[in-house]
């Protein structure tokens, strides 16, 4: 563990008010995951601790910073098509300055890429080099050249300033990188292997939330049940559970991601016996095939996937489930993909993240003969939505009539003047009532439903 020293900030601030004349604006956007968007919020605070303001409004920085994510190809195209819509910027304002840091710049074709094509970008460094920002940043005003830095391992950094996003819910980082190999995922190559945190920094970091008036910490790993490896005190994801769940004051504990393989009962024990954890599991499944999830190294088995599923809903009452899922990974039959379906319908997810599977280079999936046509791919993903939209109205609809304890997190989707927030099962629940609701939990009795969200009103 290495903490940060006070003395890189300060640097840094002294030479950018030599440099400029007056406050700097950065725009930090974040691509990808829950972790990218908690990295994103140590860097927006490294920038206010360097003396940058920050700005929604790209046009008025003179820092763009893009955290990228690599995990499928839209993702990173995304982020070309934004380095490619900053080329007028640049060339406006040649003194704008512009960098790249998370996932992508893992991939030594992303690098190679920037400086052939977008030789206007200044600045590149990796998932692992967050706390060197104030250096590079100082590197790239001195050296007039464009710096690329390609960092090591990921390594746990405490003392970072953190400029979080939100005031009701908080992302609470409790380990880095990957070391599944998913034999379709870029991760365990952009993130490197996993680290965890020293349980009093999580600690700690929890108490400063819940002091700031947050409600809700969502802890974030690639794999949180395998938390507390290599670390000095032997402790576990469940150990840790059990320390923050001593907390005081109403609040609730979420987690994700959670591999099946490594999500054990005991760790359910613990939740069912637990105050503040909601009682929602993220669960990724990929695949309801046992020939598909051998194919993508998942290391566990629809059967036991279904077992701990149904020992969950013993243990823990009422509890939902969601889950993620990859269509068209390569070689899947028809079959592969009905047996997914009824996965599907078996355990009834309250949610599904879904995926058309997206070909990583040096992944070993990159090289699996992938016969099936891309439009085959797009009509079983509608089966997918169409199956799981059935089922999120059906689940939505036997809501109707209760009443639920929801946290308020800010303005509806739906008609102007409503609230959403969500129960501890991670359902949306739209409601009439005033903005000092926000942040509150309230009890909403529930009068309609939709495949995506209850509606209702306050219970008095
Ligand atoms: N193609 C499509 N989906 C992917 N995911 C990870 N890698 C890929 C890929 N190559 C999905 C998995 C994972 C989620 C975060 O992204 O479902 O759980
Ligand atoms: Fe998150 Fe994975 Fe995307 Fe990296 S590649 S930002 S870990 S989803």
């Amino acid at each position: 563990m290495k903490i940060l020293e006070n003395t890189q900030f300060e640097l840094a601030a002294a030479m950018l008010q030599a440099h400029y004349e007056s406050q700097p604006l950065a725009f930090v956007h974040s691509y990808g995951c829950q972790q990218n968007v908690s990295d994103g919020e140590r860097l927006r605070g490294s920038l206010l601790r360097m003396g940058f303001g920050l700005t929604d409004d790209q046009n008025e920085a003179d820092l763009i910073l893009l955290n990228t994510c690599a995990v499928r190809e839209t993702a990173e195209d995304r982020v070309w098509g934004h380095l490619g819509a900053l080329k007028g910027l640049k060339r406006q304002r040649p003194e704008l300055m512009i960098a790249l840091c998370g996932c992508m710049t893992q991939r030594e074709e992303v690098s190679e890429r920037v400086r052939r094509s977008f030789p206007y970008v200044d600045l590149v460094f990796g998932t692992g080099a967050i706390h060197m920002l104030p250096q590079l940043i100082c590197q790239r005003l001195s050296d007039k050249k464009p710096v690329f830095y390609s960092s090591d391992q990921p390594r746990v950094v405490e003392g970072l300033p953190i400029e979080r996003e939100g005031s009701v819910k908080a992302w609470l980082p409790i380990m880095q990188g990957c070391d599944n190999f998913c034999s379709y995922c870029i991760v365990p190559y952009t993130r490197g292997r996993e680290v965890s945190r020293a349980p009093e920094a999580v600690l700690a970091e929890a108490q400063e939330i819940l002091a700031a008036g947050y409600r809700e910490i969502t802890l974030l790993g690639q794999n949180v049940n395998s938390y507390g490896k290599g670390l000095l005190e032997p402790i576990d994801f469940g150990g840790l559970i059990k320390r923050l769940d001593s907390l005081p004051g109403d609040w609730w504990l979420r987690f994700m991601t959670s591999h099946p393989k490594d999500c054990t009962e005991a760790l359910i024990d613990t939740i069912a016996r637990s105050r503040h954890v909601a009682r929602h599991i993220h669960l990724p499944v990929q695949s309801g095939s046992n020939r598909m999830l051998k194919a993508m190294n998942r290391h566990y088995t629809v059967e036991s996937y279904l077992a701990l599923i149904d020992y969950a809903r013993r243990t823990i009452p009422g509890v939902t489930f969601s889950s993620d899922i990859i269509v068209g990974f390569p070689g899947e039959s028809e079959e592969d993909f009905a047996a997914t379906l009824s996965l599907v319908e078996r355990v009834g997810f309250n949610a599904l993240f879904t995926f058309i599977y997206s070909k990583r280079n040096g992944t070993p999936a990159a090289d699996l003969p992938d016969p099936i046509a891309y439009s085959e791919k797009s009509a079983r993903m509608q089966r997918l939505l169409d199956t799981q939209s059935a089922i999120g109205a059906r689940l939505n609809a036997a809501q109707i009539g209760k009443t639920l304890r929801v946290l308020t997190e800010g303005p509806g989707r739906s008609e102007d003047g409503t609230l959403m927030g969500r129960t501890e099962h991670n359902t949306i629940v739209e409601f009439t009532g005033g903005a000092d609701l926000i942040g509150q939990f309230v009890e909403v009795t529930i009068e309609r439903a939709q495949n995506w969200a209850l509606f209702g009103r306050l219970a008095i």
